[in-house]
């Protein structure tokens, strides 16, 4: 009789069986961070903080020493320096570059990874240019947007970021970025592509976070409809052909599909975001008590590495680090 279970007998049989590993390096911690002087806690993300610039480097200090070798900058942008050009996602000593500068100054072996787009510095809060329609109706221009995030991504590789990461699903921004980035001297600046970034419902504590929620309209001509997965892997195809380094898949847990194919279909490394809505239902279904948080949480990231995702960017990267070490 064929038994399976012998395989499973043990604790030291199951760990020479495991298909599957979690490491500390596979984490990639998101970080939100503000102009004001106080480390702000994140109404709709109970245990995420909004950092001052001097929080923002103590936490990435403290991620660092975890063995966690990246992070992700989110800024909150102050109300009085958005505008409909966006003009502020490229200004010199904006935030971002501010806080790349200072990260990269305490921990130089830090990665450090830039978002892309233009919802925190966007008046509308789209992550593009908003032209408006005399009946009303928005038009996200994607060329004149694809002009502006170069800019950005040129800004933020003059202030030390190792990878820029488009978030916007723009068409041609990737080959755009790279032939900018490159014209410049920035070859050895890497870009990591929200290849397939779906229009999910899932981003409102972030948007809840950074205040960059869209101020009319939805983000749905421009970030990919939950139904599809063919068009990931055309999307894949593209970032690659245009010089991407990295693809990424968002959300995670619910688009594992979508992870597993572009990892058998790519050759470049994937990665995977757990987003705010994903981190919020683990906290508050493990809050009732009847589910235990770091099983449930260690389960997820499991699920996504086995899915085939190496990067996982995670707002539990800590608490995760922290657990693999014990
Ligand atoms: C926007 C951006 C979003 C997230 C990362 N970059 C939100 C959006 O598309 O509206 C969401 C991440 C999360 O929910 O954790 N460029």
């Amino acid at each position: 009789m064929q038994r399976p279970r012998r395989n499973r007998r043990s604790s030291a049989i199951r760990s020479m069986v495991r298909e599957t590993s979690l490491e500390i390096s596979n984490l990639i911690l998101p970080l939100f961070f503000h102009e004001d002087a106080d480390d702000v806690a994140i109404e709709s993300m109970p245990g995420v903080t909004r950092w001052s610039l001097q929080g923002l480097v103590r936490e990435a200090g403290e991620a660092h020493a975890l063995g966690i070798p990246a992070v992700v900058l989110f800024p909150k942008i102050n109300e009085s320096l958005k505008s409909s050009d966006a003009k502020e996602a490229h200004r010199e000593h904006g935030l971002v570059p501010k806080a790349i500068r200072a990260i990269k100054a305490a921990h130089p072996s830090l990665c450090v990874i830039t978002d892309v787009a233009l919802d925190p510095y966007n008046s509308d809060g789209h992550d593009g240019i908003v032209k408006k329609n005399a009946d009303g109706s928005l038009v996200i221009l994607n060329d004149e947007t694809v002009e502006v995030l170069c800019r950005q991504a040129l800004c933020h590789a003059r202030a030390g970021a190792d990878i820029v990461a488009p978030s916007e699903m723009m068409d041609g921004r990737v080959g755009a970025i790279r032939e900018a980035l490159d014209a410049k001297g920035f070859t050895d600046v890497s870009i990591l592509s929200y290849t397939a970034k779906y229009a999910s419902a899932l981003y409102g504590p972030f948007r809840g976070a950074l205040d960059s929620a869209p101020k009319d309209g939805d983000k749905k001509t421009y970030q990919m409809d939950p139904a599809n997965v063919v068009e990931a892997l055309r999307e894949a195809g593209l970032d690659e052909a245009e010089g991407a380094d990295m693809l990424m898949v968002k959300p995670a847990s619910m688009y594992l599909d979508v992870i597993s194919k572009l990892r058998e279909s790519s050759c470049l490394p994937i990665a995977a975001y757990q987003v705010s809505g994903e981190y919020l239902m683990l906290k508050s279904v493990s809050a009732g008590g009847w589910i235990d948080e770091r099983a449930a949480v260690m389960e997820s990231l499991i699920s996504i590495k086995r899915a085939g995702a190496s990067m996982i960017l995670t707002y539990y990267a800590k608490d995760a680090a922290r657990w693999l070490r014990e």
